[in-house]
C-alpha cells in the first residue's frame, strides 16, 4: 500500500522571531539602537532580508523605479487593483526595534498566515518597504512614498545630498537605479486599491486603556525647517564679549523659543517643537563658531498652527540675531500637510478588529502621503512606555502577535 503523506502546511512566519533576525542589522554602537539609512550598508542587508524572506514565503518580489520594494501575493482568484500593506526598514539615526520594521515583519507574517490557511483572497495583497521613510539620510522623510505618489519635485530630489556629500542621484546609481526614472508612479498607483499600515505606537495612549491594539484618527500637520545661523570665528579666549558674533548664542535662542512657544499656544493646537540636530562649525572647544546649523522639526492641529508657530520660534531667534550680529537663514526642507484617514475603510478595519480605540498620532506615515491618493488606515500595536525614535522603544511579544492577528483579520477582511 502506497503511503498517503499529510499534507505540508506552507510556513509561516513568526513575526517576534523575524523582528529577532531584524535586530542583528544595523546596531549602533556609537550612538545605541540601530541606524538603518537608505540604501547604505545596514539597509542593503534589510532590504536583502525583505527579498528573501518574502520569496521565501512564495511572494513575488520586485523594487520599483523609486527604491521601494514590493512583495506581491496574488493567488488563483485574486483580480484587480490590491490591497497594499506594509511600511518601511529605515530608521532614525540610533533609533528602536519597530519603528517600521513592526509594519513589513506583521505585514509578511500577516499574508502568510492567510495563505497557510487557504484563504481565497478576491483581490491580490502587495506588501511594501517604503524608502527612506524617516529622511534621515537626505532630509525628507517619506521619501520613496512622496516620489511614488508625485508629491515632489524630482529634480530637487536628485540633487538631494547626505552628510558626506553625495547625492540621490549618486546613491541611487550605485545601488543599480535610474535616477531619471524616479517619480510618480501612475500604474503603480492604480494598482493599490488602499493601503493599511501597521505601525508601533509612538505615544502612550493604548497602555491606559488597556487594550493592545488601536485605529488611527490622523497625523498632525508637521514639518522640517533648517535654521543657518552665521556668526564671526574667533578665539575663546582672546575675543572681548563686547565684541563677539557668536552663532551659539541664537541657535539657543531657537532651542528656548521651540519650547516656550509651543508650550504657550493654545492647548487645542496640540503644538510641540523641537531642536534634535545641530551642527557647529568648526567646531573647536576653544573657538567662537563660525556658523551653526539646526534643524527644528515642529507640529500642530493644523498647517496654519504650524506656519504660526514657526513664524514665532524664527522672530524670537530674529531678535537675537540682531542683538548678537549674526544673520539666520531658514530653508523648509518639508512639510506634510494635516491628515484624517478614510473614515470608511477605518470603519471597516476596526469592525475587523471587534471594535478598538481610535487615537491620533503626531508622528508622520507613508500611509499619510498615500491618505491624499488612495484610502488609508492604520492599526498601532501598543507601545507601553510610549517612546520611540529612541532605542527604548518597544512591544511586548504577546502584542506583536496581537498585532499580527489584527493585520491579518483586517487583510481577511479586506480580501
Ligand atoms: C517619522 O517618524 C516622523 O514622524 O518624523
Ligand atoms: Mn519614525
Ligand atoms: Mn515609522
Amino acid at each position: 500500500m502506497t503511503p498517503v503523506e499529510a499534507p505540508v502546511a506552507p510556513a509561516t512566519l513568526d513575526a517576534v522571531a523575524a523582528l529577532a533576525e531584524l535586530a542583528c542589522i544595523g546596531r549602533d554602537d556609537a550612538r545605541g539602537g540601530w541606524s538603518r539609512h537608505l540604501l547604505d550598508e545596514a539597509d542593503g542587508e534589510m532590504r536583502a532580508w525583505f527579498a528573501r524572506t518574502a520569496a521565501a514565503l512564495g511572494l513575488a518580489v520586485e523594487t520599483d523605479a523609486n527604491a521601494n520594494q514590493w512583495a506581491t501575493w496574488a493567488p488563483d482568484g485574486a483580480t484587480g487593483p490590491a490591497v497594499g500593506t506594509g511600511s518601511h526598514l529605515d530608521s532614525v539615526p540610533g533609533g528602536g526595534p519597530l519603528d517600521g520594521p513592526l509594519g513589513v515583519v506583521s505585514a509578511l507574517a500577516a499574508v502568510s498566515r492567510l495563505m497557510a490557511e487557504g484563504h481565497a483572497a478576491s483581490r491580490p495583497v502587495r506588501i511594501a518597504n517604503f524608502a527612506e521613510e524617516e529622511g534621515a539620510r537626505f532630509g525628507v522623510p517619506c521619501l520613496g512614498s512622496q516620489l511614488l505618489a508625485g508629491d515632489i519635485d524630482t529634480h530637487r530630489v536628485r540633487a538631494l545630498t547626505d552628510g558626506s556629500g553625495a547625492s540621490v542621484a549618486e546613491v541611487l546609481t550605485s545601488a543599480g537605479l535610474d535616477p531619471e526614472a524616479i517619480g510618480r508612479d501612475d500604474a503603480r498607483l492604480a494598482d493599490l486599491a488602499l493601503y493599511l499600515e501597521l505601525h508601533v505606537e509612538q505615544g502612550r495612549q493604548l497602555a491606559p486603556l488597556g487594550v493592545p491594539v488601536g485605529v488611527a484618527t490622523g497625523i498632525l500637520a508637521h514639518g522640517r525647517w533648517r535654521v543657518t545661523v552665521t556668526g564671526r570665528g574667533d578665539h575663546a579666549g582672546a575675543t572681548e564679549l563686547g565684541s563677539r558674533r557668536d552663532p551659539m548664542l541664537v541657535a539657543a535662542a531657537v532651542i528656548r523659543a521651540a519650547r516656550n512657544r509651543a508650550a504657550g499656544a493654545n492647548p487645542a493646537t496640540r503644538a510641540r517643537a523641537t531642536v534634535g540636530k545641530l551642527q557647529v562649525v568648526p567646531g573647536g572647544s576653544n573657538a567662537i563658531a563660525s556658523e551653526v546649523r539646526l534643524w527644528l522639526d515642529a507640529r500642530a492641529e493644523h498647517d496654519a498652527d504650524v506656519h504660526d508657530l514657526v513664524a514665532r520660534i524664527l522672530s524670537d531667534a530674529e531678535a537675537v540675531a540682531r542683538e548678537e550680529g549674526c544673520e539666520v537663514a531658514v530653508a523648509e526642507e518639508s512639510f506634510s500637510t494635516r491628515v484624517e484617514f478614510d473614515a470608511t475603510l477605518t470603519d471597516l478595519v476596526d469592525s475587523a478588529l471587534g471594535g478598538v480605540p481610535r487615537i491620533p498620532t503626531g508622528a508622520g506615515h507613508d500611509a499619510g502621503i498615500l491618505a491624499a491618493h488612495l484610502p488609508t488606515a492604520m492599526i498601532f500595536v501598543r507601545n507601553p512606555d510610549g517612546v520611540s525614535h529612541s532605542p527604548l522603544e518597544g512591544a511586548s511579544d504577546a502584542d506583536i502577535r496581537a498585532g499580527v492577528d489584527a493585520l491579518a483579520d483586517a487583510l481577511r477582511a479586506l480580501t
